[in-house]
């Protein structure tokens, strides 16, 4: 239980608050560079702030703030220029510092004024990797984009999901240090929702059949869970029934990536979920999945698709018979921001303890002057950054992962079909190689 004093300092991310000068110390995803390449201006809100992300015709990204310094139009419908964006309304230009470099009327009347040059808004860098446009709003200076292994893994196929979760970042973080739900909204929720359901309600008995086995599988009970700090942020454990500390699941583990990614999954394939607070009360969550199909014909990708999962059905539901649906729906109902003065800790909740107690020390570093852990100074080292995780591959696993995507997220892919033949085709080729 946190008092509400606490659970304040821990959630609130506008710009002078504690949570919101640590998380300003980090890169953060604010979109796809295929949502840019559909339409070159995108609406983003990051830490409370109102920004617009924009494509110039030269190829070159900005984010600068949202309203316009001249009468506060809306710079989401600005016209893309050679170099900046152009506000629709009188035409003033900014490039992307946030400096206006062109007033239309203004130089015409008055060309002597130089009124131009006296316009600033604020203005981020922002950089490209692995499909994803990251931000960086903090001080200066800029600290490296750290190159996470699976942004540059060779070989592998991509797609990038997300939706907007009506919640805290932090109630969305918590879940990731938090292995028993998995035996039990994974494993028994699913379950439960699969079979009040009925196969007619979803994507066919096949899939009904394979997920049904799947969330069987999930809902093993734990008989141990651990957590050790390491220096990117935190490996998260377990053994559960049938298991040993020699298995994967505790000898390697998996990794929260300090402050706000989960770096996980199993298997064939590994990714990222970014919990990117938007405000105090919105979180844009991101699935990075890259996918390694050994033996299959992985098709190069200039650009990574990206597709996304409504937060529920038409009926306003929550999916809780997909994996995802799941935590969509425990996110979410936790509230805007989950009243941790109200709650009761057990032993499954050690993780999120320390998870908390490491955030209270990395903002404590940052009220000191210093910088916070994983943050990237050295080039060299941000070059290429490796992470343990648990996995295991073979022509079975493939199959199965070929039928468990029609009851996840990845369903609303528009690349799903194609995954699924790669999966097959290394099935096939597993099978084969014997
Ligand atoms: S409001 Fe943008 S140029 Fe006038
Ligand atoms: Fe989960």
């Amino acid at each position: 239980m946190l008092s509400v004093e606490e659970n304040e300092r821990l959630t609130r991310v506008g710009p002078g608050t504690p949570m919101g000068e640590l998380l300003r110390r980090y890169w953060h995803p604010v979109a796809a560079a295929e949502e840019l390449l559909k339409s070159p201006t995108k609406a983003v809100k990051l830490l409370c702030e109102e920004l617009v992300l924009y494509r110039d015709r030269s190829g070159k990204y900005g984010l600068i703030d949202r309203f316009c310094a001249h009468r506060r139009v809306d710079l989401t419908y600005g016209i893309p220029e050679e170099h900046g964006l152009r506000c629709m309304y009188h035409g003033w230009q900014y490039d992307e510092t946030g400096q206006c470099v062109e007033q239309p009327f203004e130089e015409t009347v008055r060309p002597d004024a130089k009124f131009k040059d006296k316009i600033k808004v604020n203005g981020y860098p922002v950089q490209e990797l692995g499909g994803l446009i990251f931000a960086y709003l903090g001080p200066q200076p800029v600290p490296e984009l750290p190159r996470w292994d699976l942004f540059v893994a060779e070989n592998a196929f991509r797609h990038i999901g997300a939706v907007e979760i009506p919640g805290n970042w932090l109630q969305i973080m918590e879940n990731s240090l938090d292995p028993v739900h998995l035996e039990w909204m994974h494993g028994n929720g699913v379950e439960y929702s699969l079979l009040k359901q009925g196969p007619e309600g979803g994507p066919g008995q096949v899939w009904f059949d394979h997920a049904l086995a799947t969330s069987r599988v999930y809902k093993t009970p734990h008989e141990k869970i651990g957590f050790d700090v390491f220096e990117h942020g935190i490996i998260k454990r377990r053994v559960v029934e049938g298991q040993t500390e020699e298995d994967d699941a505790w000898r390697v583990g998996h990794p929260m990536i300090f402050p706000n990614i989960l770096g996980g999954y199993g298997g064939l394939n590994l990714g990222f979920q970014y919990r990117v607070p938007m405000d105090d009360t919105h979180t844009w969550h991101v699935w990075y999945t890259t996918y390694f199909m050994p033996g299959a014909d992985v098709p190069k990708q200039d650009v990574v698709p990206y597709y996304e999962v409504p937060l529920t059905d038409e009926n306003g539901r929550y999916m809780t018979e997909l994996i995802d649906g799941g935590d969509l729906m425990a996110w979410s109902t936790q509230g805007p921001i989950a009243k941790r003065e109200l709650e009761r800790l057990g032993e499954s909740d050690k993780g999120v303890i320390l998870y908390r107690k490491l955030l209270e020390q990395q903002m404590a570093l940052v009220e000191d002057g210093g910088d916070p852990m994983n943050v990237f100074r050295d080039p060299v080292k941000s070059q290429y950054v490796e992470f343990p995780r648990e996995s295991s591959y073979n022509a079975t696993s493939a199959r199965r992962a070929v039928k468990a995507f029609r009851y996840n997220g990845t369903r609303f892919s528009q690349v799903v079909e194609q995954i699924e033949d790669l999966y097959a085709q290394s099935a096939d080729a597993a099978e084969q190689a014997g």
